[in-house]
């Protein structure tokens, strides 16, 4: 898998770093509260367990699932595919997501779980594209902004390729052209 790396633009030590910042960040937020962490589907896998691992009283962990992608374009649609079931009115939530690129897809799932009265509904991205972006949002905890090019690793996927690369990179053109 590394080898299809062109380079690479995060380390595993700058990521572990990192998620220990981001949660203390929300811990700060938060102090003591028992948060529902909402992880989407696939990207987030591995942020999701490494920054709520940081937490030392209980955190709650939901996974949800979106369709909006196909190979390395966004077609701006987003549907649930996966829901929670868990009841949000009244309780801390922290949307936990890969990357924000054209941010139709967190503005959507935004819309849809400020709906279910959430006492706060926060985002959080291990990776922010603000050179993309489409629709009107931000993260509140943002990892590392990143520039204007397909990246893979630490649950970012090609294809559903490359998820379990340890750090976050950029292939070489020639894995687009095969
Ligand atoms: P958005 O709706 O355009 O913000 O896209 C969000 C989703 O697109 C993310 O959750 C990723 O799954 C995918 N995505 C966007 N950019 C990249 C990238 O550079 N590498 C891998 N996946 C990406
Ligand atoms: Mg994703």
């Amino acid at each position: 898998m590394k080898k299809d790396l062109e380079k690479v633009l995060i380390t595993k030590e700058q990521i572990e770093k990192r998620v220990q910042e981001i949660a203390d960040e929300i811990e700060k937020d938060f102090p003591g509260e028992e948060i529902i962490f909402v992880g989407i589907l696939r990207g987030s896998c591995y942020f999701m367990c490494d920054l709520t691992r940081c937490f030392s009283h209980n955190v709650f962990l939901e996974f949800m699932s979106v369709s909006s992608y196909i190979g390395t374009t966004s077609s701006g649609e987003v549907k649930i595919t996966k829901d929670i079931s868990r009841p949000l009115e009244g309780k801390v939530v922290v949307i936990v997501e890969d990357i924000i690129d054209t941010g139709y897809t967190l503005s959507y799932l935004k819309r849809i779980l400020s709906e279910r009265k959430p006492k706060a509904l926060k985002i959080c991205t291990l990776l922010n594209k603000p050179s993309r972006r489409k629709a009107d949002i931000d993260g509140d905890y943002i990892g590392f902004e990143v520039p204007d090019e397909f990246v893979v690793g630490y649950g970012l996927d090609y294809n559903q390729k490359y998820r379990n690369l340890p750090e976050i990179g950029v292939l070489k053109s020639e894995i687009y052209e095969n």
